[in-house]
């Protein structure tokens, strides 16, 4: 059985070996593709499920990361973050992380580490699996006398692990990237420091070879595993950009497309579980009330409204300050809660700018008000793709909902994305077609036209392109609007 760790990714040191790179810069801000290095380890934490993650950075970096990843929400994740004052070794991350672990196993990722090969997920759900001791990952170097190097048995047990040996005694090369059960934190407040001042994580790691509670899993042949310490690694990194890009848009697609989209109008819909509300205390008394009542009012739309506003940095109270009936929405902001008959959402949007018709969307659904849609109109609402998507789904997300969170994202769209202040186009008031299926699963490009009674008011069809990721019991998507004439 898998158990639940934390993730811990490393963005820390000076990067020396890359300068005058790394001078003003962050090693771990660099560009690989589209993308700062880190964004793609972030993306090895999530292919290893780990859905809670401490940035450790430098003092100086802090913000800069924050601005750039910000509370994870993009990610499916929820990020934390912590300064290291001073570079001193990889281990001190565990006794930074301390507070944050609470005790539970870890994943530790350094941030200039990237993986890729068909069987990623396996190894890692295997090291997952491991919830004693520690599981590490070997490759084979031709220069080993750059890395933890560890000397494996022919029976593929551990014999030996050195930090940077001068005569290295094998070529398997330990990774950066560590699985540990919850004595990780403690067990690295015994460590002393190296000769070069730092707490090093071949040092804990031999903490746990000496207890055999060691496993090491060797990537296989077709593996690529990347160091990015230095400027021929960066640049064959380089040349691998697109893989790298590839692998974080299966993992992270809403980030993936929200970068390729650019400044273009986009709408965010999240669809949030009953437990994401329950986290802020006022909106949870209120989703609960609907929830239990099954009350088909405002109150648990304006929940799911106020979860979006927030996730658009709004000040919500207005929201939920206002009367029965029609909500307030704050300035500059637009939006709708809809009803349909057995599900409650909201979208709102937030002006791009004063006066621009330009509006970032995020939307929410209420899951638990959510019940499956009858199988009968699954033809009428699914693309082929998305009805094999859905039999094909093996995730944490109900699959039983999947057909009505698709349907909930169209609906969504058609009857709430148009630029039409509070009001929202009703649902039987536009014709709604799908085009095309994307190349990615939950990826469509539809049209929208208003209803013939309603051309004087919108004389416009619109055309937009979805992509849906579901983390968990979170659906999130994606959605680009253009305006057609
Ligand atoms: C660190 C570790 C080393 C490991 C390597 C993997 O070295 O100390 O054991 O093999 O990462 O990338 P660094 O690259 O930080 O010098």
């Amino acid at each position: 059985m898998a158990i639940s760790r934390k993730g811990i990714l490393l963005a820390g040191g000076k990067g020396t070996r890359l300068h005058p790179l790394t001078m003003d810069k962050s090693k771990h801000l660099l560009p690989i593709g589209s993308f700062p290095m880190l964004a793609y380890s972030l993306c090895t934490l999530l292919q290893a499920e780990v859905r809670e993650i401490l940035i450790v950075t430098n003092p100086e970096d802090l913000n800069t990361y924050q601005d750039l990843f910000g509370d994870g929400f993009a990610w499916g994740c929820s990020l934390h973050y912590k300064a290291q004052a001073k570079p001193e070794g990889i281990a001190q991350a565990l006794l930074l992380a301390k507070d944050f672990l609470q005790d539970s196993p870890c994943v530790l990722a350094l941030g200039d580490n990237l993986f890729s090969g068909p069987s990623f997920k396996d190894l890692l759900q295997k090291a997952n699996a491991q919830n004693q001791g520690a599981t590490l990952f070997t490759t084979l170097v031709s220069d080993p006398e750059h890395y933890g190097i560890a000397e494996i048995s022919a029976s593929g047990k551990v014999v030996s692990l050195e930090e940077k040996p001068c005569r290295p005694r094998s070529c398997h090369a330990v990774t950066g990237l560590y699985f540990y059960d919850e004595h990780a934190s403690s067990l690295a407040e015994s460590l002393q420091p190296s000769e070069r001042g730092e707490l090093e994580i071949t040092d804990l790691n031999r903490l746990y070879l000496e207890q055999s509670q060691l496993t090491c899993i060797p990537l296989p042949d077709e593996f690529l595993w990347m160091d990015l310490g230095t400027l021929p690694a960066l640049k064959q990194a380089e040349k691998n950009a697109s893989l790298w890009e590839q692998q974080l848009s299966h993992v992270a697609p809403w980030v993936a497309l929200q970068k390729q989209l650019g400044p273009q109008i986009q709408l965010s819909l999240s669809f949030l579980s009953k437990e994401t509300f329950l986290q802020f205390p006022e909106e949870g008394v209120v989703v609960q009330g609907a929830v239990e009542k099954r009350v088909k009012d405002f109150s648990s739309g304006r929940a799911v409204a106020h979860k979006a506003l927030h996730h658009l940095g709004a000040v919500p109270h207005p929201l939920l300050s206002s009367p029965q009936g029609s909500p307030l929405w704050p300035k500059g902001y637009v939006g709708s809660i809809s009803h349909t008959k057995n599900a409650v959402g909201a979208v709102v949007g937030k002006q791009k700018a004063e006066g621009s018709e330009n509006y970032l969307w995020g939307v929410g659904l209420d899951l638990e008000v959510a019940v499956p849609l009858p199988e009968k109109l699954h033809d009428k609402i699914l693309t082929s793709m998305e009805k094999e998507w859905i039999q094909s789904w093996t995730g944490s997300f109900p699959k039983a909902l999947l057909a009505k969170a698709i349907f909930c994202l169209k609906e969504a769209v058609y009857k709430c994305m148009l630029p039409c202040g509070n009001e929202g186009l009703g649902f039987q008031d536009v014709s709604f077609s799908i085009v095309e299926s994307g190349p990615t699963p939950g990826c469509f490009t539809a049209k929208i036209h208003p209803e013939e009674n309603l051309r004087k008011r919108y004389p416009t069809s619109f055309q937009f392109q979805s992509q849906v990721a579901l983390h968990g019991e979170t659906l999130l998507a994606l959605v680009s609007l253009n305006q057609n004439n």
